[in-house]
């Protein structure tokens, strides 16, 4: 069962006027990439082929992903009348693609894999807990607490099976922090910035790579405070097995935000230019 169906929401407290504009092109996009999941559940499927209880988990995740996609995709439809989730669905799926038919993990390791899902679940944690505190439109906010609280079950989930596999595999610490900060380095490729385009921009428009991440980074990152990167911080040091609380999450959070804010700043500067 579901934690929530999106019958659920109170779609009628919709409030035009509390809609931010800048807002609604980030909920495209992210409502394309959500939508995905199950590409990612197949994928999965295939590397963790001989483990039963994972492949029926790695389902139902899949399917928590695809109501994201559809609640997002709704309400961003509320705010644009004029904007179509399933055409600019199609548009992505015939440009992007998820590598579904993998032998092994693309990470090295079945540990390694379930640590890049950690990575995945702790940004979109995060994000929709930002966007939630963010909006002051109803409707949007309550999907945003819903969907935040769907992304720190799966972290809970994949961190739980990624235990198990530590315990056989044995990765080091330096090696999960290896794998963990090169799947955050990730979120620019193109799943994201490709997701822009199709969600916002017109088919007279050239993909640009470039463009389309410093639009979607540019509007995201506004939207992050500093306790949303703390959090997110212990759950990157958790995942990798060091303390998520005390002085080195402390350095480590302090650090991410400037990062942060420095990528922020960078991506504004490419737009502006
Ligand atoms: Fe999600
Ligand atoms: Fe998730």
């Amino acid at each position: 069962m579901k934690h929530w169906r999106i019958e659920d929401v109170a779609w009628d407290r919709f409030d035009p006027a509390a809609v931010d504009p800048d807002i609604v092109p980030l909920v495209k996009a992210a409502a394309m990439v959500e939508r995905n999941g199950r590409d990612y559940a197949q994928y999965l499927g295939n590397v963790f082929r001989d483990d039963p209880d994972f492949r029926q988990a790695s389902d139902y995740w899949a399917s928590e992903e695809v109501q994201h996609g559809d609640a997002l995709g709704k309400w961003a439809m509320l705010a644009d009348p004029s904007w179509n989730y399933a055409a600019a669905f199609e548009r992505y799926r015939k440009g992007y693609t998820v590598k579904v038919d993998a032998d092994a993990s693309i990470r090295g390791s079945l540990t390694g894999e379930l640590i890049a899902r950690c990575m995945v679940e702790t940004g979109t944690s995060s994000y929709y807990s930002a966007l939630a505190e963010a909006t002051d439109e109803p409707v949007l906010k309550h999907v945003c607490k819903l969907v935040a609280a769907d992304e720190y079950r799966h972290f809970k989930l994949f961190y739980d099976h990624m235990r198990r596999y530590l315990a056989r595999e044995n990765i080091g610490v330096l090696s999960r922090l290896r794998i963990a900060l090169g799947r955050i380095g990730e979120s620019e490729d193109d799943e994201l910035a490709y997701a822009y385009h199709c969600g916002n921009e017109p088919d007279s428009l050239a993909y640009d790579h470039g463009r389309c991440i410093a639009s979607y980074m540019a509007g995201a990152m506004a939207f992050y405070r500093y306790r949303h990167i703390q959090r997110g911080t212990g759950m990157i040091l958790k995942a990798v097995g060091l303390p998520p609380q005390g002085r080195v999450s402390n350095v480590a959070a302090k650090l991410a935000w400037r990062l942060m804010q420095w990528r922020h700043h960078r991506f504004e500067q490419q737009l502006a230019a």
